[in-house]
């Protein structure tokens, strides 16, 4: 049967099927070859879309705005401090007022009840630009560029390093899962995703013919790795108390020239960025003067290097939020 996804929440992955999955990725590639090709595509004019930032956000921000206009529709932003939400009117309030005047919903927060929450109420889908569970979008920007780069998904060893409880660690076993990649956590046990998870991952990864992995020795899970995924190590929302012991936990899951070295020669390096690789920002230039590391997550000559592919990881955030505004609003 043909997919369709009209009128549907995008909350987390789970609540997607592989087919459904399948369908955002084709959809995007579309995009992206009529976005390169100049082919106009204002499909949803008429429509209005509001993107709600409890964090900051530059690549999912733009990616919404973007795509949006691209799509023909209003777009509407609104910052950390320039809403009532949550301050003077609750979620429930807030979802109903704005379903009232827009299409669709975009919001980036913290807890993943409250994106739950917003979707319960408002009327229209909602879209979760991330919380401190979860972030959907970027995984279909993560798929897409996988599957460019090696003309496949299915039987890839996707290797994420790092805060393998966060976000990201999260987002990306569900979604190896769920499209037959073989995972594996690198991560200190502290910082292992939650069991319940583990367990609904190992469940999915079983019905789509591929493994999920989690270890704390770097050399076995690097080996054979076609991808080499790491993020930051303090994720936002997190306080500024946490860095030390975070550093102390996860220097040794540093993506660095060993660790390139370990997986396959044709291996690829993936963030989701930002990215603390130097010390150019007002952070990384912090967390230099305290600790005296000048790198992160990831050194700099990894991070510069053909191996690395940020960049159109980071365009691909673009075609795929078009293709899950579009296939949820059409
Ligand atoms: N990767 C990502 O979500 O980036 P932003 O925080 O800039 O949106
Ligand atoms: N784990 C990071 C992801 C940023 C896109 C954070 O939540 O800050």
């Amino acid at each position: 049967m043909a997919v369709n996804i009209r009128g549907k929440n995008y909350l987390k992955l789970l609540d997607y099927s592989s087919e459904e999955m399948r369908y955002l990725l084709d959809l995007a590639k579309n995009f992206k070859d009529m976005k390169r090709a100049g082919v106009p595509h204002k499909y949803l004019e008429g429509k209005n879309i509001v993107l709600l930032f409890e964090k900051t956000s530059t690549r999912t921000r733009c990616s919404f705005e973007v795509a949006g206009m691209d799509l023909g529709m209003g777009v509407t932003y609104l910052d950390p401090g320039s809403s009532q939400m949550g301050k003077k009117e609750s979620i429930a309030d807030t979802a109903r007022v704005l379903g009232r005047m827009y299409d669709g919903i975009e919001y980036r927060g913290f807890s993943q009840e409250l994106v739950e929450q917003l979707a319960k109420y408002a009327g229209v889908p909602v879209w979760n630009g991330l919380t401190d569970q979860f972030h959907p979008t970027q995984m279909l920007a993560d798929l897409l560029t996988i599957e460019e780069k090696f003309g496949r998904l299915k039987g890839i060893n996707f290797t994420y390093m790092g805060d393998a409880r966060n976000n990201m660690g999260n987002s990306l076993m569900i979604a190896c899962a769920k499209m037959g990649l073989n995972f594996t956590a690198c991560a200190p046990k502290e910082l292992f995703p939650e069991d319940s998870l583990v367990e609904e991952a190992k469940k999915l990864a079983a019905e789509n013919g591929c493994t999920v992995r989690l270890t704390e020795d770097v050399e076995e899970g690097a080996k054979d790795a076609d991808v080499i995924y790491t993020d930051i190590w303090v994720s936002m929302g997190e306080p500024d108390e946490v860095w030390e012991t975070r550093i102390g936990l996860l220097k040794k899951y540093q993506v660095n020239a060993n660790v390139m070295k370990l997986a396959k020669d044709t291996a690829i390096f993936m963030h989701c960025l930002p990215s603390f690789h130097d010390t150019n920002t007002t952070v990384g230039a912090q967390i230099a003067e305290k600790f005296g590391i000048t790198e992160m997550e990831v050194t700099d000559e990894v991070f510069e290097s053909k191996q690395s592919v940020v960049f159109d990881e980071a365009e691909n955030r673009m075609h795929t939020i078009k293709a899950v505004v579009y296939a949820t609003l059409k």
